[in-house]
């Protein structure tokens, strides 16, 4: 997609389709209408009067021809109460006009800017990007081809901030990344398989001028990764692979290196623990956490922050077979730490538990991983919201503090000492699962054994890493939900 800042005075404007928006009870003359000619306002006045127009949010009411105009059609759109207006509105105001428009085959239009401050212009250039994506990959006939192919940002001649550039590139660029990351964890486990995920990350690496390196089976086994080996072994998707990407910029400090760790189970049918069949196919979605990393890494690598990051996925199957691991087993981890398998199918906790132990081994200093790691997280916060957990309460709040500003729902669950014994086991150091209650919480405290010392902030990401419904906004299916706050945190720390 095309975004580009247009100074013409709006009438004049020549493009298919532009779109204003309103406010819901207050004048039609609310909102960029309100910048509207005269005429045009007069109009849409009298269709508010009639009740055919009441800016309701996301509510899209087109008009043709309106006098006094260059632009063929307008759209306007409702944007709700003006009291509850944020940039997350507006980024999905501008996501609701795209998809609107998109699917009526527009694939030019020009979005009145309301405010050039760069926040605003960032949402607008992300909301866009985010709306139009969709996820029917392997359809015949798809809907994904036909998007928006330019977007103009009207500005009326307004005068545009110095920032605005920049504003807009990153809005491009954070939207381009969450895009990037919905798109791995939409394909299909036959695609995207641990070799094709590596694949995946070694080109964008390669494309914006990151360190990769993916390590296979040998290297797995030469490092000791006994529990990411333990899941990986019972897949006939062999190797396993192991993917490293760095980012250091020489003017960055040596300290802190964020180690960014993903967890990146191609699919997870459960193993030997097998999963019921009813939505075993949404276990496609396991790398969610890898793919955000590697959404992050897309952004920051042209965002520049002066912060050292490196991203590590532990990427395999989690399937059932001979070679399988087994309940009952008894495995030792990188760290040394060993574990008894209560359940095949707490697998997360395991590749992350080695990637943790490698990561702090490779100099990261910094901790923070993001997983699909329990179904109990989905059920304590239900799908819009990440489950956030961590000792440092400095790193924890620098995280929720990012959410916020991002715009994606955080929460912070508890970790406390008294859940340790939940996961005790009778045999070895640990059992990799706690039982039913509290089962987020000793999923993540399992993980944070082997942060040690060393700052760690869990996400679980089971919840919002996909929607099961369509939004006027946004289509169903992978969200890319992590990308925003974790590039967010990464320039807020560096600035
Ligand atoms: N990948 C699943 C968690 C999950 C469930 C993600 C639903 C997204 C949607 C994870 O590997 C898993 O199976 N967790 C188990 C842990 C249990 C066996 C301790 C779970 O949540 O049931
Ligand atoms: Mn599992
Ligand atoms: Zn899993």
């Amino acid at each position: 997609m095309k975004i580009e800042f247009r100074p013409e005075p709006l009438s004049q404007l020549s493009t298919p389709t532009l779109v204003a928006y309103c406010f819901e009870g207050a004048p039609a003359s609310s909102g960029t209408v309100e910048r509207l000619p005269v005429e045009t306002r007069n109009l849409l006045q009298q269709m508010q009067t009639a009740g055919e127009l009441t800016g309701k949010a996301f509510e899209c009411t087109p008009l043709g021809w309106p006098s006094g105009m260059a632009t063929s059609k307008l759209l306007v759109v409702g944007a709700g109460k003006m009291e509850k207006f944020t940039d997350s509105h507006l980024r999905n105001l501008v996501g609701a006009a795209v998809r609107n428009l998109r699917s009526r085959g527009v694939r030019e239009m020009a979005w009145i800017l309301g405010s050039t401050e760069p926040g605003a212009v960032a949402a607008v250039a992300e909301g866009a990007l985010v709306a139009d994506f969709d996820a029917d990959t392997y359809r015949t006939e798809r809907n994904g081809k036909k998007g928006i192919e330019t977007l103009l940002l009207a500005t009326g001649g307004d005068p545009l901030p110095a920032e605005a550039d920049a504003a807009l590139n990153r809005g491009r660029i954070v939207g381009e990344a969450q895009n990037f990351t919905r798109e791995l964890v939409n394909e299909p486990s036959n695609y995207m398989t641990p070799t094709k995920l590596a694949e995946r990350a070694t080109e964008m690496a390669a494309r914006y001028g990151l360190q990769c390196e993916v390590l296979g089976q040998q290297e797995i086994l030469d490092l000791k990764m006994g529990a990411f080996w333990a899941v990986a072994q019972g897949s006939q998707q062999m190797p396993a692979k192991f993917i490293v990407i760095r980012y250091s910029p020489e003017d960055a400090p040596e300290q802190p290196v964020i180690g960014l760790i993903g967890k990146g189970i191609t699919f997870d049918s459960g193993g030997i623990s097998i999963k019921p069949s009813e939505n075993m196919h949404e276990m496609k979605t396991d790398m969610a956490g890898g793919a955000t990393m590697l959404g992050v890494m897309q952004a920051i690598a042209q965002l520049k922050p002066r912060v050292r990051v490196m991203a590590l996925i532990p990427a395999t199957e989690n399937m059932p077979s001979g070679n399988d691991y087994k309940p009952g087993d008894v495995i030792t981890s990188m760290s040394g730490k060993t574990i008894e398998i209560l359940n095949t199918d707490a697998e997360g906790r395991l590749v992350l538990a080695d990637a943790l132990t490698y990561a702090k081994q490779l100099g990261c200093t910094v901790l923070i991983d993001a997983a699909t790691l329990t179904g109990a997280c989905m059920v304590a916060l239900g799908t819009f919201t990440t489950g956030v957990f961590g000792w440092n309460k400095e790193w924890v709040n620098r995280v929720l503090t990012a959410a916020t500003a991002a715009g994606e729902k955080m929460w912070q669950l508890p970790v406390d000492d008294d859940y340790r014994d939940l996961y005790k086991s009778a045999i070895a150091d640990l059992a990799n699962t706690g039982g039913r209650h509290g089962g987020a919480i000793t999923g993540a405290m399992f993980i944070g054994e082997f942060a040690g010392d060393t700052p760690w902030v869990h996400l679980d990401i089971a919840g919002p890493r996909w929607a099961n419904d369509e939004k006027p906004y946004r289509a169903k299916g992978p969200t890319g939900h992590g990308v925003r706050t974790l590039v967010q945190l990464l320039t807020d720390f560096a600035a």
